[in-house]
């Protein structure tokens, strides 16, 4: 169901949590032109911000306030001074690998610091018209698949003992693209099971309110500004490390996980959509490029520009990692009229160039 509002919703405030990370920076100067005041509520968590100041990439016009949003005082302090018109929820702790051994700091963050704010917003009788929420394609899990018979089915979590016998794939299936109107979420990571409950915890809250929401499902979100320093995330930084040093880009599983890499700049247009769209639809969207690729095709092409050996097989595998995600973006098309613009390899050159400007990368 879509909802329009006669109005489009720019100007006024906007609140942004995590709004100093890979993603809250590349939205950032777009919000300063499109509203009167950015607040960006942001702990600057040292796995990605190293230095702990703010980063260069904010901009300008955007005030920082250093908070933690899991922590009831941070949310007096911020709302005894503003009134948020539309609140963009990005702070989260994101590692899906990492979530499995500490469950409990990714629920905290993501949570509870969900529930903090809304309580918070609350508290202050400060509801704003909108949040926005970067969900993740991780609530999907494994998503769906289609059997010999063409029908569709959950074919729920790999287990240890068929990964171990590497057995990648759900023999004689072919995978689905990932849709929200379609696709049953299924998360088979902690992380993934965080992001859906802060889809529901949002969902429930301003329906209660009658406070619109925007969720999108984002897929493998890669470019210029992602944070060169955490070990958990960003596979494509990490492999242009990789490459940098001369080595060969070591493939987990068997090269052919396939994945829906979208640079940040499509990621930004369409949080930014999210946030001043005129129409807005209360089921979540996915956000992708659209299209897979082979992670073996990422690495050959990342290895490509800078000349390092072919990348290599390993056969190793990662807990909570699915095999294939890519998302139909035509729900996201429509009401956020948004559309994903680059391609992987014009990705990969930004990406590169980006690193490759960079003072202190260190080759990994
Ligand atoms: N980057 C991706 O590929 C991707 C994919 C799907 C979904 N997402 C979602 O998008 C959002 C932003 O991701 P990102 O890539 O910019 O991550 P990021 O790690 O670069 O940014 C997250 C920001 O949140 C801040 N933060 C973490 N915990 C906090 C806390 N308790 N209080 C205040 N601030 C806190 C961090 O300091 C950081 O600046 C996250 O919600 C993530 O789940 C990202």
């Amino acid at each position: 169901m879509t909802h329009s509002t006669p109005e489009p919703t720019a100007r006024g405030t906007v609140l942004v949590t995590g709004g100093a990370g890979f993603i809250g920076c590349a939205i950032s100067p777009a919000l300063v032109e499109n509203f009167d005041r950015v607040i960006v509520v942001d702990s600057l968590h040292p796995q990605i911000h190293a230095s702990g100041q703010r980063p260069a990439e904010l901009a300008d016009g955007a005030e920082l306030v250093k908070a933690d949003i899991t922590s009831p005082d941070t949310w007096d302090e911020v709302l005894s001074d503003i009134t948020p018109d539309v609140v963009i929820h990005l702070a989260a702790e994101t590692g899906t690998g990492q979530s499995l051994e500490e469950s409990t700091r990714h629920a905290q963050a993501n949570v509870v610091g969900t529930t903090q704010m809304l309580d918070g917003l609350n508290r202050h009788g400060k509801l704003p018209r909108r949040i926005v929420l970067s969900s993740s394609r991780a609530v999907y899990g494994e998503g769906a698949w289609t059997d010999i018979d063409g029908k569709s089915f959950y074919p729920g979590q790999r287990t240890s003992e068929t990964l171990d016998e590497q057995q990648w794939d759900f023999p004689g299936s072919t995978p689905e693209p990932m849709k929200a109107s379609r696709t049953f979420p299924a998360p088979v990571s902690v992380y993934g099971a965080t992001k859906l409950a802060q889809e529901n915890i949002i969902q429930a809250w301003a329906k209660s309110y009658g406070v619109q929401t925007v969720i999108l499902r984002l897929q493998n979100v890669y470019g210029p500004g992602q944070s060169l320093i955490n070990p958990y995330t960003g596979i494509m930084s990490l492999f242009c490390r990789i490459a940098m040093g001369g080595k060969s880009i070591p493939l987990y599983e068997d090269g052919e996980v396939r994945r829906d890499f979208v640079l940040i700049d499509d990621v930004a247009s369409a949080i930014v959509a999210g946030a001043l769209s005129p129409t807005v639809q209360a089921q979540p969207m996915d956000i992708g490029s659209g299209e897979f690729q082979t992670i073996g095709t990422a690495a050959r092409i990342i290895a490509q520009h800078y000349g390092a050996p072919e990348p290599h097989v390993t056969g190793q595998y990662r807990q909570g990692d699915v095999r294939h995600a890519w998302a139909d973006v035509e729900d996201a098309r429509k009401t956020l009229d948004w559309v994903p613009q680059y391609n992987l390899e014009a990705g990969i050159e930004r990406l590169a160039s980006w690193i490759d400007a960079q003072p202190d990368v260190k080759p990994y």
